[in-house]
């Protein structure tokens, strides 16, 4: 099938290199041409496990093409996917203007019947502005060509964006059109084998499962964090109670990590996005706006833990720091606690060695060159001369170091964990003071 993507993102590209890999016939568009040609050169713009053969080798084999043209894309695709960004506008509610940009270039150039399918993550009620939008500008044109808006959210998780995409639990379908239906049934075919994965509903109601999913997530995240908080209070082990209840089937082990803060492009933009609209339709939505407070604040706890540890005089310290990215496997800073804690530790004065597997060019892009911030090459390096250390991101390389050598090479025997990766017994015997989420320490 011919299809199209506009946004050659995390969402876009990650689609059209699935669908080309099953036999599609994919063109991208994006309105960056630096972005397209480095694509055709084989530069893939993020970190994301398995994407770049899967973009190489069907870009070689003439399965998925990069463009900036527009009117060539629009012409190829029968089927053609919306997956812009929808950044958060200064209130935190999504800003459409690249939907509808899109919405906008699509109707100027169709000369056909075209089903166009929203997959950035957009609030209820943007697939009728996109309708509008395409009425509108087809009017302008005196265009009688037909058209159906179809709400196709995804659901894919950085680190694991190929996979989720190839395996999908769940393909989610608002339409109110046989004809789309009958068609996107035939396009998610190849990812639909075992069982029928496809859900197909109403429009709307598909534009709020892909919020009400990642809000519930986020949700049970700021739920478990604020019963750590409760565990230091009472002097319990959130660890144990995670174990808990994680063995009720009803309430499940995943997504109840605490942790110091929930990061990333989705859950605090989708949290605030949801909560925002709520109540611009004049309902408070309480729940969500605690998660995002109770986020809020835990994603200062490692910096309240350490400054309390120093009394607050932290000046001229030096901080080892494991982990920039908001969660192992990708690159992505968005959102990720490792920030709120360096620009803490800045401003009281500290310097930070930090090390991540993959975000240090991210960082440098962020943060650029400073005294105040040293980029190491290894987990090791950023230890030598620090007085002691703070993880906040659980790659897999920092689950066993050497304790031994931490403690050497700090100047004190001193660990802020906001992943609780260790035994507190373990880091006793080693002699390392260990703070860690909710462990009553
Ligand atoms: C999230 C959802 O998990 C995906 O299902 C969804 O499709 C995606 O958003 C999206 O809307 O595009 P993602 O942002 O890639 O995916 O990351 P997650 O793996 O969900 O992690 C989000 C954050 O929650 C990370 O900072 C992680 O450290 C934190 N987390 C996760 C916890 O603190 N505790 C947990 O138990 C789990």
């Amino acid at each position: 099938m011919k299809v199209t993507v506009f946004g050659i993102g995390y969402v876009g590209l990650v689609q059209a290199a699935v669908m080309a890999e099953v036999g599609h016939d994919v063109v991208c568009i994006d309105v960056d041409q630096n972005k397209v040609d480095r694509l055709k050169e084989g530069h893939i713009p993020i970190y994301e496990p398995g994407l770049t053969p899967l973009v190489t080798s069907n870009y070689e084999a003439g399965r998925v093409d990069f463009t900036t043209d527009a009117k060539m894309g629009i012409e190829h695709g029968e089927v053609i996917f919306i997956a812009v960004g929808t950044p958060p506008d200064e209130d935190g509610s999504a800003d459409l203007k690249y939907v509808l940009a899109v919405a906008e270039t699509i109707a100027t150039h169709m000369e056909s019947h075209k089903i166009v399918i929203n997959k950035s993550t957009v609030p209820v009620g943007t697939a009728d502005k996109v309708s509008a939008k395409l009425a509108e500008t087809l009017a302008k044109f005196n265009k009688s060509v037909t058209y159906d808006v179809v709400s196709n959210p995804e659901f894919l998780k950085e680190g694991a964006a190929v996979n989720d995409c190839m395996r999908p639990d769940r393909i989610v379908l608002g339409t109110d059109s046989e004809t789309a239906e009958k068609k996107l049934r035939e396009l998610y075919s190849p990812f639909n084998r075992n069982h029928d994965k496809i859900i197909v509903m109403d429009i709307r109601s598909a534009e709020l499962t892909k919020y009400a999913a990642n809000c519930m997530l986020a949700t049970k995240i700021s739920f478990m964090n604020e019963m750590s908080n409760l565990a230091e209070v009472f002097g319990a082990d959130i660890e144990n109670v995670r174990r808990g209840i994680g063995s009720d089937p009803r309430i499940g082990y995943q997504f109840i990590y605490p942790g110091c803060g929930y990061g990333g492009s989705c859950f605090p933009k989708d949290v605030q996005a949801l909560a925002r609209s709520a109540s611009d339709a004049g309902y408070t939505a309480q729940i969500l706006e605690s998660v995002e407070l109770v986020n809020y604040k835990q994603k200062e706890k490692l910096f309240s833990y350490i400054s309390s540890h120093f009394s607050g005089d932290l000046a001229g310290k030096t901080v080892a720091l494991w982990g920039l990215s908001f969660k192992p496997n990708t690159d992505d800073m968005r959102e990720s606690s490792s920030r709120v804690l360096m620009e803490a530790l800045w401003k009281a004065g500290a310097k930070v060695k930090a090390f991540d597997p993959e975000a240090m060019e991210e960082t440098q892009r962020i943060y650029g060159s400073r005294d105040d911030l040293s980029l190491m090459g290894t987990k090791e390096a950023a230890l030598e001369g620090a007085d002691f250390l703070v993880i906040c991101t659980e790659w897999q390389a920092f689950r066993a170091p050497d304790f031994e050598l931490i403690k050497e090479k700090l100047t004190l025997p001193l660990l802020f964990d906001g992943r609780n990766l260790f035994e507190p017994k373990l880091m006793m015997e080693y002699g390392l003071q260990y703070y860690a989420i909710g462990r009553g320490l």
